[in-house]
């Protein structure tokens, strides 16, 4: 271990600063002194954040294992996205950017029109960045322009890197909340046709959490599952993980087109109606598998009623918004749920603890 990721270490062991905890990583925001400022080459005493990957179950891929590599690209174009400044294994040292996460200010409420255009800026000013000077994408990346391939690609990675992994622990409870066993297969099936879009890079997860905000300007964070593809897909993770209603929706959608439009990348916007609807139904579906999840892991081991209530309703909203992508004709109630993430507690929660 360096001098410096030592340095970091201890600190963080001292417990002093502020800790920020993500669905990733746990964050230490720490001001460094004056040898670690100048091992590392930064101004003395200035805050940084000291990045910690947590071990959770993968949902989302992340084609660029390291992001730093992914920052060097996006930082020199972005400038308001805080840098990183060392890579220490596993753990990053990151620049702390002052500001309001979006999700403090605001946790669910309406979003103006003002910075609804602040975000349509931020998806033109990532869609400016050079794909070329990105890291390459994996092998059986699909080709530039293929948004067919590109979303195709997405339900594979559901259902084979998600789905089929997790049966061992959660298929019963898959089954019994109401999910098809089939349903990224059928979905897959009945989204054929996209229309081709240049590839770009996207965040794919900007959302309120994700999202600092100094002055009504916004600097978007974590950059981990950026990944090069078709526009829309980010839209639509962006629509969905904001929590917009449909009016919302229609507001940042025209946003969009229009901040698109007048960069001059008309090609971005080509089939977007049908498209958008696609990938909206796409991110509601394969939540579904991440959400029943994450809501049955956050059981603790001594549940009572009201943990089993409040994670069956996290369940239940997240099957409800899946019900027409995945066309199910049934979803169980409330009461089935809660029964089902019981039984689920019973048998495999012990023995899954994480
Ligand atoms: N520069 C910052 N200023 C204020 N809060 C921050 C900052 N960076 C991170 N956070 C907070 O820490 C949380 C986790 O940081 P993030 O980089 O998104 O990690 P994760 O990968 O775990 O989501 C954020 O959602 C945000 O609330
Ligand atoms: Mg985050």
């Amino acid at each position: 271990m360096s001098l410096a990721h030592s340095l970091l270490e201890s600190r963080r062991l001292q417990g002093t600063g502020k800790v920020l905890k993500g669905h990733h990583n746990t964050n230490y925001v720490l001001r460094v002194g004056l040898l670690l400022a100048l091992l590392i080459g930064a101004v003395p005493y200035t805050r940084f954040k000291y990045r910690v990957p947590l071990n959770t179950i993968e949902v989302v891929p992340r084609i660029w294992p390291c992001e730093a590599d992914v920052l060097e690209v996006v930082c020199r174009h972005l400038r308001e996205v805080p840098r990183c400044r060392a890579v220490l294994g596993d753990r990053s040292l990151h620049r702390y950017r002052r500001g309001k996460v979006l999700s403090d200010r605001d946790f669910d409420g309406v979003i103006d029109d003002k910075l609804m255009r602040e975000f349509a800026a931020f998806f033109v000013r990532a869609a400016k960045v050079p794909v070329e000077e990105l890291p390459p994408p994996p092998e059986d990346w699909p080709a530039d322009g293929d948004s067919q391939a590109f979303l195709h690609w997405l339900i594979d990675f559901t259902e084979q890197r998600v789905h089929q992994p997790n049966r061992h622990r959660f298929g019963g409870l898959f089954d019994a909340v109401g999910i098809p066993r089939g349903a990224m297969a059928t979905f897959k099936e009945n989204h054929q046709g996209l229309t081709s879009r240049p590839f770009r890079l996207l965040h794919t997860d900007v959302h309120r959490a994700n999202v600092l905000v100094r002055r009504g300007r916004i600097s978007v964070i974590d950059w981990e599952l950026a990944i090069c593809g078709d526009p829309l897909h980010d839209l639509a993770t962006h629509m969905v993980r904001m929590g917009y209603g449909k009016q919302e929706q229609a507001v940042m959608t025209d946003l969009w087109a229009q901040a698109m439009t007048e960069a001059d990348y008309h090609d971005l916007t080509s089939g977007l109606d049908k498209d958008l609807e696609t990938y909206l139904a796409f991110e509601y579906a394969q939540s579904v598998f991440p959400d029943v999840m994450r809501a049955a892991l956050a059981l603790p081991g001594d549940a009572e009623k009201a943990h089993f209530q409040a994670a069956a309703e996290r369940v239940s909203r997240a099957m409800g918004r899946a019900r027409e992508p995945l066309m199910l004709v049934e979803v169980p109630d409330l009461e089935q749920i809660v029964e089902a993430l019981r039984e689920w507690h019973m048998t495999t929660a012990p023995r899954a603890a994480p």
